[in-house]
């Protein structure tokens, strides 16, 4: 039988993708809208992986099960690596993707190029029903565009484009997403350990 993997995340965007990148292996993945009743986690800390922890620890704990939980963000280079944790709420508390992405726009202006360039970046927390954690963290280099292109993916997808491709991610299919993202390569340094659950 599957092994029972919780994702400490609302955020149905990110569950597809976690699902994608984990399809090939013994586990079922399951959001926390599935969960059940899971009191909700303050993201207040100042860090991803302080952020990512206290996710998985505060929900493993809660519901006695294994729990991955993934805190990403995006950092801008001109910007001394703002959004970063405060990437979902950029524009203020539940203002959402659109406003965020036009107050980034509008605080890089007209800066070239070559000055637009910015990452992302996920870490990942993996906590035992006992509390036990393990961190893997990915990153995904790329450039700020100047107005939004594409219509996958969520975020500043629209915005993030990755030069070797000269698309945004929001222009990429989710297979192409999922080949060079962030995630993916979070994911990547859990896979020993996911694959060996279950077993
Ligand atoms: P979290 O759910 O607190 O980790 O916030 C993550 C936020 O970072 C999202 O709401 C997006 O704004 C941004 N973000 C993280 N990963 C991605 C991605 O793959 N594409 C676009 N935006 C992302």
């Amino acid at each position: 039988m599957a092994f029972r993997l919780i994702v400490a995340s609302g955020n149905a965007h990110k569950i597809r993708e976690i699902k994608e990148l984990t399809a090939h292996l013994d586990l079922e993945i399951i959001g926390l809208a599935e969960a059940g009743q899971v009191p909700p986690v303050e993201e207040d800390g100042a860090t991803f992986q302080e952020n990512a922890a206290k996710k998985a620890l505060e929900t493993a704990r809660y519901l006695g099960q294994w729990v991955l939980a993934d805190d990403s963000g995006l950092e801008v280079d001109a910007l001394d690596g703002a959004p970063g944790v405060y990437s979902a709420r950029f524009a203020g508390e539940g203002r959402g993707d659109a406003a965020n992405n036009e107050l980034l726009l509008s605080r890089l202006g007209q800066l070239p190029l070559e000055e637009r360039s910015a990452q992302f970046r996920c870490v990942m927390a993996l906590a035992s029903p006992q509390g036990e954690l393990q961190f893997s963290e990915g990153v995904c280099r790329g450039v700020i565009g100047f107005e939004p292109r594409g219509a996958n993916g969520f975020g500043y997808d629209p915005l993030f484009i990755v030069p070797e491709l000269g698309r945004t991610f929001a222009e990429l299919s989710s297979e192409e997403k999922n080949r060079i993202s962030h995630r993916s390569r979070a994911i990547e340094g859990m896979l020993a350990i996911l694959s060996r659950m279950g077993q």
